[in-house]
């Protein structure tokens, strides 16, 4: 083989990314890779250098890079810390930039990469662009013949959309600077460029805000970043070529506000800050001057601390209830000839536009604030439905893409992966794809806590990273699931907490006794989706998010491999079935060991049940997988039975569902057939 990619490079026939690039465990793959036959070798006298314009935060960068790669191999590099004073002269890896990149929509953000034996060459225009690629050169880390290597290759890269998000809700609850610096370095290593920081809502006013403080002192249970942290945070952010887009959401999703502002409520108040989940009736008076006046010392003090050219202003969900209930708001309808609370929502947005304007800001809303009346220099964040950024596009205005990317909610990777903004059969003109900048995730914060949180986050967002990142071609799920496990044990190197926190949610479930038959089951279990579990349960802000369905986490991969195990069996590789009943045996016989632990953890008894159901539908599998092997057929009794029991299991328990129903119904589906 190695022989005949040495010939396909020497007739310069280039493996272009989707085909071979994906036997490398790049994430998200390149625009172009084309492999070269040797590899760099490392060893303990590896040295980066940059050429051009060495930046401090792209130094910072490369020492960072140095010390996980260094983490990685165990080599003990020479090279220390470096500044752009310290830089050597010449290097195994050469680093050319060209200018500073601004943190910014539409930054350069293409580099082109080299791994010869002889030395490593990255190129790009900005330091922004060399900080991608040097992510790129940390992925292409393989071991060979007993040493650490580079993978030889040739790569040029850039991206597709250039906005590409996460959107983290410090709102519900709150999400401490560490969990923010650790994300912001995982969203680094997989090319985002915006942490969209939502922050505020019904639950809490996360800003330190001078002009207004009883926005932080009455609406935050103290829980609020200081100005100098928001600031510490966007320099992380920048020095990473990451934007930081803050939202603050109003008319609704405002209860916090009004605790300390309750005149400028639509209601009388007083108000406390909302402790449920949902759509609040609270929402700002927009008849009143006095709003419009806070409004524009909020937006001064914000929009100075705040960098971005961007400010996003929410404008979802508001329920028009207190408007409605207000004489003197629907006195000022009617005066102003505003038909209705769309319009009036309109006439709010238009008052808020033009403050921001007037401090050099572009106003991002929500798929709602796509009303008549809005001017074409707004962004439109679609979320009700991909119809919002289609016809945001068709109009003329620029839009960013969310629906699908809700990760809360609980969906596959694979689902997030096939979202893609722009499909090759989508309905735009080619000026009007240009509208599409691109899309964001959406972690929102109902049911995640800062020890929580990474395991919404990761490594699901890689894939969406990809999406948005790579050519629209590039979609086998399959590899991109082969590639996500890579990239998911590689980032709790930037502390991400994604993998550790789950054996310890579990270790605190068992009250510190063996977790092995918790994990057992946990392994296959995943909290209920969509907005279930808010209807399965009454949560607050302080409900407790330490339960099976907080360690169970989505995309359970030992149930997606039993499931694809069972659907290769079933197309005929039957050398499957001796791993199929290994795994069916140890669920079978889990039951008993987990229900001795659940006696003495209360806290266990709400999924007892589901363990014992884990283990009747093993005993299921197993029976029906040895029919399929003795080529007999159940009666028809036994069939229905295990049909109905299955039927009966799938119902959660704990808020968390068996993944591995669908697969075991397969087999005794297949027993029936045969019959
Ligand atoms: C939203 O999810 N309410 C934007």
């Amino acid at each position: 083989m190695k022989r005949i990619i040495f010939l396909f490079v020497l007739l310069g026939i280039n493996f272009i990314a989707g085909q071979q690039g994906n036997s490398l465990n790049l994430i998200p793959i390149p625009r172009k890779v084309s492999y070269l036959p040797q590899d760099f070798t490392l060893n303990s006298s590896f040295t980066i250098t940059v050429e051009g314009r060495a930046t401090g935060k792209l130094c910072a960068y490369i020492s960072r890079v140095l010390r996980r790669l260094d983490g990685r191999t165990g080599l003990f590099f020479s090279q220390d810390f470096i500044t752009p004073g310290t830089l050597p002269e010449t290097a195994s890896m050469m680093i050319q930039v060209s200018r500073e990149g601004k943190v910014a929509l539409d930054e350069d953000e293409s580099y082109t990469l080299t791994v010869k034996p002889d030395g490593i060459h990255l190129t790009s225009e900005t330091d922004i662009g060399a900080m991608r690629g040097l992510e790129t050169f940390l992925q292409l880390l393989q071991t060979k013949d007993g040493h650490y290597i580079i993978k030889g290759v040739s790569i040029e890269d850039k991206p597709r959309f250039p906005w590409r998000g996460l959107l983290i809700d410090a709102g519900r609850h709150f999400m401490p600077v560490e969990v923010i610096k650790r994300n912001l370095d995982g969203m680094a290593a997989v090319k985002l460029n915006v942490l969209h920081w939502h922050l505020s809502e019904d639950q809490g006013f996360r800003v330190e805000c001078h002009t207004f403080p009883k926005l932080h002192e009455l609406g935050s249970d103290g829980l609020y970043y200081t100005q100098a942290q928001i600031r510490d945070i966007i320099r992380y952010a920048a020095n990473r070529g990451i934007r930081v887009l803050p939202e603050f959401d109003i008319p609704g999703h405002t209860t916090s506000w009004l605790v300390g502002y309750p005149e400028l409520a639509s209601s009388p108040g007083p108000y406390q800050i909302e402790r449920k989940f949902g759509i609040m009736d609270p929402a700002f008076n927009p008849a009143l001057s006095l709003t419009y006046e806070f409004f524009d010392l909020f937006f001064k003090e914000m929009c100075a601390l705040f960098p971005d050219e961007y400010m996003h202003i929410g404008g979802d969900e508001n329920n028009g209830k207190q408007w409605d209930a207000n004489p003197d708001i629907q006195a000022f309808m009617k005066q102003n000839k505003i038909k209705d609370n769309h319009a009036l929502q309109t006439y709010f947005n238009n008052r808020i536009l033009a403050i921001l304007t007037k401090y050099d800001k572009k106003m991002v809303g929500w798929d709602e604030i796509l009303q008549p009346g809005m001017p074409k220099n707004i962004v439109i964040q679609s979320w009700r439905g991909r119809k919002s950024m289609v016809r945001a596009a068709r109009e003329g205005y620029r839009t960013i893409l969310s629906n699908g990317y809700y990760i809360d909610l609980i969906q596959p990777a694979a689902y997030h992966y096939m979202n893609d903004p722009l499909p090759s059969d989508i309905d735009l003109d080619p000026d009007q794809k240009k509208m599409v900048l691109g899309g964001e995730a959406t972690m929102w914060s109902e049911f995640v806590n800062s020890e929580t949180v990474d395991s919404r986050i990761w490594p699901r967002t890689a894939a969406i990273a990809e999406r948005l990142w790579s050519a629209g071609e590039i979609k086998d799920v399959q590899d991109m699931y082969r590639r996500l496990e890579v990239v998911s044990f590689q980032l709790e190197e930037l502390g991400l907490q994604h993998e550790k926190n789950y054996t310890m949610l579990l270790r605190r479930l068992v009250n510190n006794r063996d977790i092995k038959p918790l994990k057992t089951l946990v392994d296959v279990l995943e909290p209920v989706k969509n907005y279930d579990r808010l209807g399965q349960r009454a949560y607050t802000s302080y409900s407790p998010l330490t339960r099976v369905v907080d360690a169970a986490r989505p995309d359970a991969k030992v149930a997606r491999h039993f499931r694809e195990q069972v659907d290769d069996y079933l197309a005929g590789n039957i050398q499957l079935a001796d791993v199929l009943d290994t795994q069916l045996k140890q669920w079978r016989v889990n039951h008993n060991n987990l229900k001795k632990i659940i006696e003495n953890s209360p806290i266990l008894k709400e999924i007892e049940s589901l363990s014992q159901d884990m283990s009747m539908a093993a005993e299921a599998g197993l029976t029906a997988l040895r029919y399929l092997r003795n080529k007999n057929t159940p009666d028809t009794d036994w069939i229905e039975e295990q049909k109905n029991f299955l039927k009966r299991a799938k119902a959660p328990r704990g808020q968390t569902e068996l993944m591995i129903l669908p697969a075991i119904e397969k087999l005794v589906q297949k027993c029936a057939e045969a019959g």
